[in-house]
């Protein structure tokens, strides 16, 4: 292959990246959706540690964890699941089509996060026997959407 033709090569594929990036629908809600999910999983990772004994129980650290997922469970979730972003009709998620066929119970299944959030949120920084008494209903609320609307790995 002469040089020529190996940097035209190199060209197209740089290009063709570009513009598969540029194609990916629905790229800034899929961010968001999945940011929102990073940002609740790194807040309940120190609620599992402590219950769990392989993080000293810290009321500080637990009520703001807590915190956090109420704040997060409160996001309006309308914009970051648009019609179409379903992993039969896209690449890049796991949202199963079963989301926007049963959309009630899927929005029931977020509130059902937002009440176990609150339970937690006055559980957390009380001590860690409260805390352990609220998590199995949490994780719940995490595992019960997951596997109703989340195509497994
Ligand atoms: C109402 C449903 C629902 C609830 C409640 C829920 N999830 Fe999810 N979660 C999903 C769906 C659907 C996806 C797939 C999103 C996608 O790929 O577009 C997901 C994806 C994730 C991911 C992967 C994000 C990524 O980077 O791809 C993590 C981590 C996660 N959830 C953690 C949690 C935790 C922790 C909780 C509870 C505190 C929780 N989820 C509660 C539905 C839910």
């Amino acid at each position: 292959m002469s040089l020529t033709r190996v940097l035209f090569v190199a060209a197209a594929a740089t290009v063709g990246l570009g513009v598969a990036l540029a194609d990916q629908p629905f790229s800034s809600e899929l961010d968001a959706r999945k940011g929102q999910f990073k940002m609740l999983a790194f807040n309940i990772g120190p609620l599992v540690g402590m219950a769990q004994g392989n993080i000293e129980y810290d009321a500080a650290t637990a009520q703001m964890a807590a915190d956090n997922i109420v704040a997060l469970a409160s996001l309006h979730q309308t914009r970051l699941w648009p019609a179409g972003s379903d992993n039969e009709s896209i690449d890049n998620t796991r949202a199963l089509p079963a989301i926007w066929e049963n959309s009630e119970d899927f929005a029931a299944m977020f509130d059902d996060l937002g009440s176990a959030a609150r339970d937690m949120q006055a559980a957390a920084g009380t001590d860690l026997n409260a805390l352990r008494g609220q998590l199995r209903a949490l994780g719940g609320a995490c595992s019960a959407c997951h596997e109703a609307y989340r195509q497994p790995e």
